[in-house]
């Protein structure tokens, strides 16, 4: 393996050939050449496409260019890459076996493990992506409470399924006829909406904190979340924290759990595994017949490599004190930037949690700066996104931070070179 030094800013020198015949044979033969969050088509052209490995936070593109890994797989990598608890544990489960007639006795032990981490939780089921676990969370409501209408926050991102993917092509306005919008944060939007579902209100959907893609983040006000679980109580409707994206990085117990809020279900997936395909329902006693009722299941839903992994994941967060590690390194990572933008004179925006930070620059359009920043930050070796935010895993080390340090500076290098070009 090629453990080549994280590259230096300035023209991109590293050595591209497998990436670009990979994309050459992807074209041919995947449409539009990659799909999905993935694809390296809409980000700067020095992304790579293809990943070859990884190992703490540390990751490889397909010619063996390394990054420090501030993406982390979008989420699902927690505790690094190879940890070698979840490693050891899927392994052992894989020599017993992994996909079978019915599920391995793991299933209970992490279904038992899960409720008692999640403070609301009495019971689990589990699937393999977050779109599921969404899914199944409305299902369930719905299942519970004869109702129609689900209300989702305007811009929030709940999965890729016809009710809730982003993308218009293919969906019908009967997929997306049960749902009412509010605005995150604004409890009088919450409700409108709630008054304007009359008595078909089966539940709110609510992420932990505003996490959309391409715009700065929002924490959640305690005394919103607290509005929400009043008018969903109020209405007999189910208050469904999803919980994909920042579960297990900010809490245990739940991303609500520190504000006090109790969901009746949530959806996890991303990180429940630490990079082994798994989702997660959790629920309250009140919804478990309902949960019972619905017919939901996949081919792949029950297999054991996953369950192991997530139940020795769920271990080594605890063991290890991952969340506060996450959330001190990536307070580091913050003071860093926040000081290298002020010592270039540059003016940011950094939002977000800690852990899951997101970067943006006044005045900005169309995330031309931000593409300039994230372009040059990968040239030096750190992975990052222009546009989504950031997720700093626990595996971070020192030298793994000072590594990330120098590729912003070197990317805010560039948008400050990119300004005094343009301002000239
Ligand atoms: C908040 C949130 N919900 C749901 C999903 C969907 O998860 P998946 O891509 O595993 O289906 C995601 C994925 O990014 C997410 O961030």
């Amino acid at each position: 393996m090629a453990h080549q030094a994280p590259a230096r800013a300035g023209a991109d020198q590293r050595e591209r050939t497998a990436d670009r015949e990979l994309r050459r044979r992807a074209t041919a033969v995947i449409p539009g050449g990659m799909y999905g969050h993935q694809s390296a088509g809409p980000l700067p052209p020095e992304y790579p496409q293809f990943m070859r490995n990884g190992r703490g936070a540390r990751v490889w593109d397909a010619d063996g260019n390394c990054y420090v890994d501030l993406m982390c797989s979008y989420g699902p990598v927690v505790l690094g890459h190879q940890h070698p608890k979840v490693e050891e544990a899927a392994r052992a489960q894989a020599e017993l076996a992994d996909c079978q007639n019915g599920p391995a006795p793991v299933m209970v032990d992490l279904a038992e493990l899960l409720v008692a981490t999640v403070r609301h939780a009495d019971w689990a089921m589990l699937a393999k992506n977050g779109t599921d676990a969404t899914t199944m969370c409305c299902t369930i409501a719905r299942a519970h409470t004869g109702r129609r209408r689900i209300l989702v926050a305007r811009g929030a991102y709940h999965g890729a399924a016809p009710w809730c993917t982003p993308r218009p092509a293919g969906v019908t306005p009967e997929d997306r006829a049960n749902l009412g919008y509010y605005t995150y944060n604004d409890m009088e939007s919450v409700q409108a909406a709630v008054t304007a579902a009359g008595d078909d209100l089966a539940g709110v959907v609510v992420s932990p904190f505003r996490h959309d893609a391409g715009f700065d983040q929002e924490l959640v006000d305690p005394s919103f979340a607290r509005g929400v679980r009043a008018l969903c109580t109020q209405a007999g409707a189910a208050l469904i924290l999803d919980d994909v994206r920042c579960g297990f990085r900010l809490h245990l117990g739940s991303s609500w759990e520190p504000i006090g809020v109790m969901a009746d279900l949530s959806a996890w997936s991303k990180a429940i595994a630490n990079g082994y395909p798994l989702a997660a329902v959790l629920g309250s006693g009140t919804f478990r017949e309902a949960a019972a009722s619905i017919f939901v299941t996949g081919s792949f839903w029950f297999s054991a490599v996953a369950m192991a992994a997530a139940a020795a994941t769920v271990g080594a967060l605890r063991e290890e004190n991952a969340i506060e590690a996450m959330a001190a390194r990536g307070t580091e990572l913050r003071e860093g930037i926040t000081a290298q933008a002020a010592a270039r004179d540059l003016d940011i925006r950094y939002t977000g949690p800690a852990s899951m930070p997101y970067l943006s620059f006044a005045g900005d359009r169309n995330h031309e700066l931000a593409s300039v920043f994230a372009a040059a930050a990968v040239r030096a070796g750190a992975y990052l996104h222009p546009r989504h935010n950031w997720f700093v895993s626990a595996a971070m080390t020192e030298a793994d931070l000072a590594t990330a340090l120098a590729a912003t500076d070197a990317g805010l290098a560039a948008v400050q070179s990119h300004l005094a070009n343009h301002d000239k």
